[in-house]
């Protein structure tokens, strides 16, 4: 069980994750930061939209597991109702900046947890051009291919696949690998999962950066000797900061 100090959590929390976020340590620091809160995330929601109308896509409803009684897959694993959110449209560009010494040309930018794809569209624009997304539940995996084949079909240098499986035990392909994680699940699969990556990139070494959007686990991926945290610059933080209030973080593969 983990502990919040100096109001950052420490230790494991995903044992008891409604506990932790419910901890005082993390409730809003008074009414301002409160309201400030909600305007960025009505905002990033306006922009969100604003975004899907533009590409012809719907990536902006929330999907719970209550409202997937009928879906083939085991939800045993997961505390929290709430399944399916996306990544903020304006965090794409400052977040996969620790990327950007691997080739976009050459490397497959993954998605762990793709959902509805947004990410998917979003690395496509921002000139990646072998893009795999991995999703779990067959209903949205089949949204994002959806959204997908409206979004990116035009795009021909673009190679892209949106596939139904289990990120825990998938197979990376034979590239070099930006990997973004967006809150897809905790402990235990993100232990399983982490496993499986890194016994992939030690059986064949190559380039991985991991991208980890509210960043639960990270405590986790710092303390791995294969795994180095990658700085953002201020810039990036600023930007990222000031539009989410989600912790964040990049690492990157030391090779042996
Ligand atoms: C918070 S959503 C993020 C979606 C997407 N990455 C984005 O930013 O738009 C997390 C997604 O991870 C998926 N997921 C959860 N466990 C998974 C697993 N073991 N394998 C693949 N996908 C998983 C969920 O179904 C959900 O769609």
């Amino acid at each position: 069980m983990g502990q919040f100090v100096d109001g950052k959590f420490v230790g494991d929390p995903s044992k008891d994750k409604l506990q932790a976020l419910e901890n005082p340590a993390r409730k809003p620091i008074g009414l301002l930061r409160k309201n400030y809160i909600r305007v960025m995330m009505k905002l990033n929601h306006f922009l969100d939209k604003h975004y899907d109308k533009k590409q012809g896509i719907e990536t902006c409803d929330l999907v719970f597991i209550s409202d997937l009684k009928d879906e083939p897959v085991d939800f045993s694993e997961f505390l929290i109702d709430e399944l399916y959110g996306a990544l903020p449209v304006t965090l794409f560009g400052a977040m996969h900046r620790p990327a950007e010494n691997i080739s976009k040309q050459t490397c497959t930018f993954v998605d762990i947890g793709a959902g509805k794809a947004r990410p998917l569209v979003l690395a496509a624009e921002h000139g990646y051009k072998n893009i795999l997304g991995i999703e779990y539940v067959p209903s949205l995996a089949q949204t994002g291919r959806d959204n997908c084949e409206i979004a990116l079909n035009h795009m021909k240098d673009v190679v892209w696949e949106n596939r139904t499986a289990d990120a825990t035990s998938m197979k990376y392909p034979d590239t070099d690998l930006v990997v973004l994680a967006c809150n897809p699940f905790d402990r235990p699969m993100f232990d399983r999962w982490l496993k499986n990556l890194l016994n992939d990139l030690r059986d064949n070494p190559r380039e991985m950066v991991l991208i980890y959007h509210h960043s639960i686990c990270s405590h986790l991926l710092d303390a791995r000797p294969d795994l180095e945290r990658i700085e953002y610059g201020l810039a990036d933080q600023l930007k990222i900061h000031l539009l989410n209030p989600h912790p964040y973080g990049a690492w990157r593969y030391k090779r042996a």
